[in-house]
């Protein structure tokens, strides 16, 4: 049987920020149309991952490769263009334009009848965008402005997208509406890699996941709903163990 090859490959990363090593040395694969949740405590080089990924931080050495080909160096826009997003958390929208101008932010390395095209599409998703699409941003709540960053970042075509704890400071309904989002995106192909602290919510939506320790993958394994409690006592093994999580006191 032929073996399918992963469409975001990362090896031997080393990310140093002056006197910090964000990360050691890390290799993790992403399969196309899965959902990888990459969890750790605050600092274990979750966001560096993905926005090394997304070109947003330099690489001390160690490769990226995407579709097979080395983007390590690329800049970002061609990552962008390539179909890799990189959605920050508490993310910036334009206060003083409108909705729509925003989202078509997202869309500004692509044709324009397509970008109309998927505009309605972000609407079809997004009633709340739809009903606001000519108010000035400001007026959005945070819950939709959280949607107007992830519908700007769809604008632009993604074939991936790294998420940067979606989840938080948004409320339990808005924290259910973006499961259903991931879910829709992952049914449409789209590949998603999501960072988050807390394994409860993303774990039993992701096919895989993988751990951040001080900078490497300590422990990899398959997510979904049964996953939830086995993940919290290997947890429970290892920490127990003596291995110190770097910063949980
Ligand atoms: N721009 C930077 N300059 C200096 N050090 C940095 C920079 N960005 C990250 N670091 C350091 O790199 C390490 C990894 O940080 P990173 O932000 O990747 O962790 P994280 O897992 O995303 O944490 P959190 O859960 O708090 O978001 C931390 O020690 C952090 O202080
Ligand atoms: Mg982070």
């Amino acid at each position: 049987m032929k073996k399918v090859e992963p469409i975001l490959k990362v090896r031997k990363l080393l990310v140093r920020f002056d006197s910090v090593c964000a990360l050691k040395e890390a290799s993790c694969d992403f399969k196309a149309g899965t959902l990888t949740a990459v969890l750790g405590a605050n600092g274990s080089g979750k966001t560096t991952l993905l926005k090394a990924i997304a070109g947003l931080v330099p690489v001390t050495s160690g490769k990226i490769f995407y579709l097979g080909e080395n983007v390590t160096r690329l800049p970002p826009h061609e990552r962008v263009r390539m179909g890799i997003q990189y959605i920050p958390d508490r993310a910036r929208v334009g206060l003083s334009m409108t909705v729509e101008e925003n989202l078509l932010v997202g869309a500004y390395l692509r044709k324009r009848k397509e970008a109309l095209r998927d505009l309605e599409r972000v609407y079809d998703l997004f009633p709340d965008l739809a009903r606001h699409r000519k108010d000035l941003a400001g007026v959005l709540s945070g819950g939709q402005r959280q949607m107007l960053v992830v519908g700007r970042a769809l604008l632009s075509s993604p074939r991936v997208m790294l998420f940067d704890e979606p989840f938080l400071g948004l409320s339990l309904s808005m924290r259910e509406k973006i499961v259903s989002l991931l879910r829709e995106l992952k049914g449409e192909g789209l590949t998603l890699v999501v960072a988050e602290h807390d394994l409860d919510e993303i774990l039993p939506e992701a096919d895989e996941y993988l751990v951040f320790l001080n900078g490497e993958v300590v422990m990899s394994g398959r997510g979904g709903p049964g996953e939830v409690e086995k993940l919290k006592r290997r947890f429970r093994q290892y920490y127990g163990s003596g291995r110190s999580c770097g910063n949980e006191g």
